[in-house]
């Protein structure tokens, strides 16, 4: 199947081939003056330039076509050549029983792709933070999407586990507790099996380790040597590594759990260290890698760069191995393993240039394969001053404590509009924990996801207006109203030719595939999240002009209750893949 002016195009594009002209230019779209028709076809405009025609006279002859069969109920032409369509009511209804017999709901198939999306990037012995948060959102919709749509996805965390924030907290750690068997360099081991330290040890000493290297050169110098010396092999800083990495990744999968993010594969930057150093010979081999002041370096300017690109590091003086080495090794062991038609990073914006210079890298050395890579930024969560987003004390704030925020701020405002005050305290609980979740991911992915937005609790949670929380309530209406005519023996019928006040809604069910079709293509969650809100407003002025448990008429009943278990289909699947979870009953 296809949407609907999916399905006018195919007929529309006939007639411009029947009347010798390219058929490209029947594309029909939903139209955007509905008061002279529900779609509309702009060819002939440009069909007549190419044939050096009159366009209105080629709009005349396309009509006349479509005049013949019998889905349209209305044809007229506007200005220069315009063409506006209406379908006839039978049409509307024939193309909605249709959909509501489609599993995909008119999403058409397509042959897979295999698809790596990176959208984690979170950090060993660091929190996690509201910057992850937003990879995390925005990635786990584009996995939903992509997989909906008929790829093969494979989402990885790639945690950032191997740069000098590993040798800061190694450094910190020796001068704290320098008789811990992990620093002797004459230790035979075994190694304790237990970590010296917690997670929320950890947390406190990364943010100490690092102020002190930044007020301290000598201090830094102790952190890049231990850098260094980890990622050679040391076997007690290995030893230590992996307690970090094992404790860290406890509260990990916890926190991505909480926000209901999946992850395929859990791989980190220290996973590909085996593959850096043949990586590096053959870069050098290929003389892709030249020596600089003792450092090897990747130049990837072009001479058409309008602004400076400058040479990738490779490998830094003192060996070590840089964020674009790891990055660079991390392609080479995914075309290895899966072997890819696209790599996907969704990272903040601010690491454009970091991904222009790994891609030209890659490309230069032929290291991706087949694999088309892309880097899909964002935006930054601002605070209300206009800067990336921050506890009321100025400090990061961890992504268990916003959870929690926003969970509170929608238990507060199912209070006030007195939901649920007759469910248990466990099932409050948990509408209000799909409420907060679903006010926060709203609003991150309703915005383009190059766009910056305010952190605006107090909207976000709100029932009223393009918020999660209005969309929940409309897909929770119609759960109710469904499971009302359930109870009076009442279900989904047959879908009648609609009456006027009805067509809209078909209309809105009928441009799913395309909503769905463009997020894809522009990797842009938006487009589901603003076809989502324009489907329920849609859905809220039916409910309002027309009985539905009321109705007398059953044929009408069970037409109008397929039509409301059609939309909560469209609402619940658009939902779904901006990976916001429903309520049974709010
Ligand atoms: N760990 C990085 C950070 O916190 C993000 C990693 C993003 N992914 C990647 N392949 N570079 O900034």
């Amino acid at each position: 199947m296809s949407s609907l002016s999916g399905a006018l195009t195919e007929v529309v594009a006939r007639v411009f081939a029947d009347l010798g002209l390219d058929p490209e230019f029947g594309r029909v779209t939903p139209s955007n003056r509905p008061d002279l028709g529900q779609f509309q076809c702009n060819g002939a405009l440009a069909a007549a330039k190419a044939a050096k025609q009159n366009p209105r006279a080629i709009a005349e002859q396309v009509a006349a076509k479509l005049q013949a069969l019998p889905q349209f109920r209305d044809i007229s032409l506007a200005g220069p050549g315009f063409i506006n369509l209406s379908l006839t009511d039978a049409a509307l209804s024939g193309h909605a029983n249709k959909l509501a017999s489609d599993e995909r709901l008119g999403v058409p198939g397509k042959e897979p792709l295999v698809v790596v999306l990176d959208y984690g990037g979170a950090n060993i012995a660091k929190a996690m933070h509201v910057g992850h948060l937003r990879a995390a959102i925005i990635g786990e919709a584009l996995r939903r999407l992509f997989l909906f749509v008929g790829d093969d996805t494979i989402g990885d965390v790639h945690m950032g586990d191997w740069g000098l924030q590993m040798g800061m907290i190694i450094s910190e750690l020796e001068i704290r507790r320098p008789d811990l068997p992990y620093f002797k360099a004459s230790f035979e081991g075994p190694y304790p099996n237990a970590s010296p330290v917690t997670v929320e040890e950890l947390e406190e000493i990364y943010p100490t380790a690092a102020a002190a290297c930044k007020a301290d050169l000598a201090r830094m110098e102790k952190a890049r040597l231990a850098t260094a010396e980890l990622q050679q092999g040391r076997p007690g800083y290995r030893a230590l590594w992996q307690h970090f990495f094992d404790v860290s990744m406890e509260t990990m999968k916890r926190d991505y759990g909480a926000l209901g993010v999946h992850f395929d594969l859990w791989k980190g930057e220290a996973h590909v260290d085996p593959l850096i150093g043949p990586m590096v010979e053959k870069l050098k081999q290929m003389g892709i890698a030249h020596q600089d002041k003792g450092a090897w370096i990747i130049p990837v300017a072009k001479p058409d760069d309008k602004a400076e690109i400058p040479p990738l590091i490779l490998v830094k003086s003192d060996g070590a191995a840089m964020y674009s080495t790891t990055d660079l090794a991390t392609i080479v062991d995914r075309v290895q393993e899966q072997n890819p038609d696209e790599i996907l990073y969704v990272v903040d914006q601010r690491q454009h240039l970091h991904f222009e210079q790994v891609f030209r890298a890659a490309i230069l050395a032929g290291l991706n394969g087949k694999a088309k890579m892309e880097h899909l930024g964002f935006g930054t969560m601002n605070g209300k001053d206009g800067k990336p987003f921050k506890t009321r004390e100025g400090g990061v704030m961890k992504l268990q404590d916003l959870i929690a925020m926003m969970t509170n701020a929608a238990m507060e405002r199912l209070n006030e509009q007195g939901i649920g005050t007759d469910y248990d305290e466990a099932e409050r609980r948990e509408i209000a924990r799909k409420v907060g979740l679903a006010a926060l991911k709203f609003a991150d992915l309703s915005n383009h996801r190059i766009a910056n937005y305010v952190f605006d609790l107090d909207r976000f949670v709100r029932f009223e207006g393009k918020t999660g929380p209005y969309l929940l309530y409309a897909a929770v209406r119609i759960k109710s109203i469904l499971r009302k005519a359930e109870a009076q023996e009442d279900r989904p019928g047959s879908i009648l030719p609609p009456e006027p006040g009805e067509r809209d809604l078909i209309l809105a069910l009928g441009g799913l595939p395309d909503a769905v079709m463009d997020a894809y293509r522009e990797r842009a969650p938006n487009k589901i999240a603003d076809y989502a809100y324009g489907l329920a407003q849609t859905f809220s002025t039916y409910y309002n002009q027309f009985h539905i448990l009321s109705e007398p008429d059953k044929a009408l009943l069970r037409s109008r209750l397929a039509l409301c278990a059609l939309t909560l289909r469209a609402l619940e699947l658009s939902l779904s893949l901006l990976g916001i979870e429903v309520p049974e009953r709010m």
